[in-house]
Formats: C-alpha cells, structure tokens, sequence
C-alpha cells in the first residue's frame, strides 16, 4: 500500500480497563477500538476488536454519541476473550448482513488456562478463547458476519490494511515468547500458547504511520518494524493498544522501551495489559508523549 494515504483518522476508545478520572464510561477487561478514517474511497467506519462484553461497548458508543450501525467491517486482533467476547453483541446492534470480519486463520484454534482447580467465579473456566459460546463461528455467521480468514498482510482500505502473522524470523529475538500462561491443544496434545494468530493494524496517514494493536502478543517492537516495512514510511506517529508486558521483567521492559525510543515513535497510548511497570518507563522516557489509554479516551490524526 506504499503511497496511499489517509486523510483524518480518529480513534474512539469504545472499551478499555480504565474508565478514566472522574468519567461517565464503562471499564471492560480488554480493548476495542472504533476507527472513522477518511481516504480515498470516502469515509468509512472500521470497529477493532470488542472487549469481553458488549455492555460496557453499547454504553460508552451511546455517549461518544456514536453509532454501531455504521461500522462497515470489524478486524479481531486475536482470540482471548477480552478481545472477542463482545462480538455476537455488537453484531445484533449492527443489525445487517455481510459485516467483513477480519481474522487469521487461526484465531479458532483452541487455548486453555492452566487452572489446575475449580474456581466457581470464573464463567469460562479452561477455555480462554472468546469465539465460543454465542460467539461461536456458525452463530456470528448467522447475526450477519462474513469471515475473512487471512494470514498475510490484508489491505482494507487505501491507506489501511493488517499486518498478517508475524513469523519469529520477522520478530526480534527478544519477542519469540509471548510470554502467556496458557496452552493450545493441538494434534491431541498441549503446546505453550504461542499466540500465532495476533495481528494489528496499519494505517498510513498524510504524517506518518499509525499502528494499532490488541494485546501485541507478536511483540510490539516486532508489529511496529513489519508495519514500518509494509506501509514504506518509517515516521510513526502513534502505537496504540495493549503491549502485553504486564508479566514482562525489568530487562525485557527496558529492550523494549530503548527500542522504540530508536525507532523515534512520537507518541503513545497504551493500556490494558502493557503493565504499571511497563507505563511507568514509557512514562519516564517519553514523558507527556506516552498518554494512558481509558474507556472514552478520543485521539485524532
Ligand atoms: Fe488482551
Ligand atoms: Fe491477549
């Protein structure tokens, strides 16, 4: 997609941990994100990923005075709940047939908590994928979905496409592991979880690049340099999402920050499951241009 560019993209924070100081939104566990984008082809309205519930989503879109009805195509990040669980939720409030959903191949496989007891409060006790239950495949195909299964880097709009899987030989060494606590069943037996169906989104606007993730289980540093390489601009605005270093410790913190301090990001906004050590060194090194995410929170390009 070198050369095609965005004109204006606002990112509505639908759904996030946090719901802010002092603020009317709802917190859900997880991320999703509603994207207005003005390219080329008009102005189109693409929802990423849906959070664990669709409650908190129907709240906070009512009071950013938004709509679900206008979203032209959803993409999932990946399969954990808190990134798919709102999905049959959104989909009747859409309300129309053939909503492209834009997923890896894989992103049905299915992953399992190492809960080796019963804990009564959990309602999805062993499964940690999100595409069950009412979101299961044949069902959101029935509220109106269309899945578009895509393992390479899949172009949505001028300006717009994902990044496909990153393979490891694509990765930095140091973002090989996921670093997650659960398992795939796979062959009939359990493997570490390796989170291969994450993937995020490009979008070139007239500054630079915006990248948008879930919960970057491919590395962050690792999705910001395919982004960079597939979009052709190394300017990059923003990385928005989750970087999943909650578990991470001090020295992998440090290679990640120092790295994209390197890679001369100018701004950032992260949440969920980055982890208060992780904020607190973005926080350090990039001062007021590391911003928190939150439920609510609006951001413009
Ligand atoms: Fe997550
Ligand atoms: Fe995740």
């Amino acid at each position: 997609m070198s050369g095609e560019t965005v004109k204006k993209l606002t990112v509505y924070t639908l759904a996030e941990d946090y719901t802010g100081y002092d603020s009317l939104f709802w917190a859900s566990f997880g991320i999703s994100f509603l994207l207005r984008i003005e390219s080329g082809g008009g102005k189109k309205t693409l929802l990423f990923d849906t959070a664990s519930d669709p409650e908190p989503i129907l709240h906070n879109i009512r009071l950013l005075e938004l709509s679900l009805e206008d979203i032209d195509a959803i993409v999932l990040s990946h399969r954990h709940f808190d990134h798919t669980g709102g999905l049959a939720g959104v989909l009747r409030e859409i309300h129309r047939m053939d909503i492209p959903i834009i997923v890896h191949p894989r992103i049905f496989d299915v992953t399992v908590n190492d809960v080796p007891y019963l804990e009564p409060h959990r309602s999805r006790l062993f499964l940690n994928e999100g595409l069950s239950g009412e979101n299961r495949k044949d069902n959101i195909t029935s509220l109106g979905g269309r899945w578009f299964c895509v393992k390479d880097p899949f172009p949505i709009l001028p300006g717009v496409m994902t990044t496909g899987e990153i393979e490891d030989e694509e990765k930095v060494s140091y973002e090989r592991d996921p670093h997650l606590n659960l398992f795939d069943i796979k062959d009939g037996g359990l493997i570490k979880a390796s989170a291969v169906d994450d993937i995020s989104l490009c979008i070139n606007t007239s500054g630079g690049l915006v990248v948008i993730t879930g919960c970057s289980h491919a590395g962050i540093v690792s999705i910001t340099k395919k982004a960079i390489r597939l979009t052709g601009t190394d300017t990059v605005r923003a990385i928005i999402g989750g970087f999943h270093l909650i578990n991470a410790n001090d020295e992998l913190i440090d290679r990640t920050v120092k790295d994209l301090e390197e890679m001369r990001i100018e701004r950032i906004f992260s949440g969920h499951c980055t982890g208060s050590n992780a904020e607190y060194r973005l926080r350090q090194v990039f001062g007021e241009r590391f911003e928190r995410l939150h439920s609510g929170k609006t951001i413009e390009f």
